[in-house]
């Protein structure tokens, strides 16, 4: 990581004022001073002015992601994610592993961790999604078996995926891409078409059903551990 980046994160600073701050002097690497904020440090000990100073702990947030937000870190004009928590949590850099489409709710999971966020995303950990789509026409058993087989959703076939029929209007489906748009784009391609979208279920972890729309929590221990069993 680089350096201006540790100390904005440490010392709860801006990028530029770290960048200041280092250039100033004052920080050493294993007692090696550290002129530049484009160093890099990794498993060093910092200090600055000689006290130890560490990065602040990595943090895992499952949010109840409401639709008309958007998962992203900012935004000029629209209001994101990051937006709905307390100032608080503005020092951790965290962002959104992954995406939901604007008007798509459920479970979003905020980390600084990017160790994690990449396994989590990357297509070969085959993470499971599962989302509660709220259909315009009635999903038939032959278009569920199209859907499970994988369907071409624009130059890119779906892998097999589970699809289980909540009510003639509603199918719960779990999927393990995460191409942009995917559930739509499916539901498009066997004729349908999704009129809300929710996302219940992120690498083996339910949403916390007592999270309303626009609410979170942080993780506890045992569902940390789960999710890093799923991307073992
Ligand atoms: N698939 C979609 O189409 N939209 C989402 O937000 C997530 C998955």
């Amino acid at each position: 990581m680089r350096l201006d980046k540790f100390v904005s994160d440490a010392l709860g600073v801006t990028r530029s004022e770290a960048r200041d701050m280092i250039r100033r002097g004052g920080f050493t690497a294993d007692g090696a001073p550290l002129g530049s904020p484009a160093a890099h440090v990794d498993c060093q000990e910092i200090r600055y002015k000689g006290e130890k100073i560490s990065a602040p702990d990595k943090i895992y947030i499952m949010m109840n992601k409401p639709a008309g937000v958007l998962s992203a870190t900012e935004d000029k004009t629209q209001r994101t994610v990051l937006d709905l928590l307390p100032e608080r949590y503005r020092r951790y850099g965290l962002f959104p592993a992954g995406r939901l489409d604007k008007d798509t709710e459920g479970f979003l999971l905020l980390t600084n961790d990017g160790a994690l966020a990449h396994k989590v995303l990357s297509p070969k950990k085959k993470v499971g999604k599962t989302y509660v789509a709220r259909l315009s026409r009635e999903l038939t058993a032959e278009k569920i078996y199209v859907l499970e087989n994988g369907v071409d959703i624009g130059g890119y076939v779906t892998r097999p995926c589970q699809v289980e029929l909540l009510d003639p209007l509603t199918a719960k489906i779990t999927v393990v891409e995460g191409k942009f748009h995917q559930v739509k784009k499916m539901f498009l391609a066997v004729d349908n078409h999704v009129e809300a979208l929710r996302r219940v279920s992120f690498a083996g972890l339910e949403l916390d059903g007592s999270l309303a729309p626009g609410e979170f929590r942080e993780l506890c221990t045992k569902e940390l551990g789960d999710i890093l069993r799923t991307i073992q």
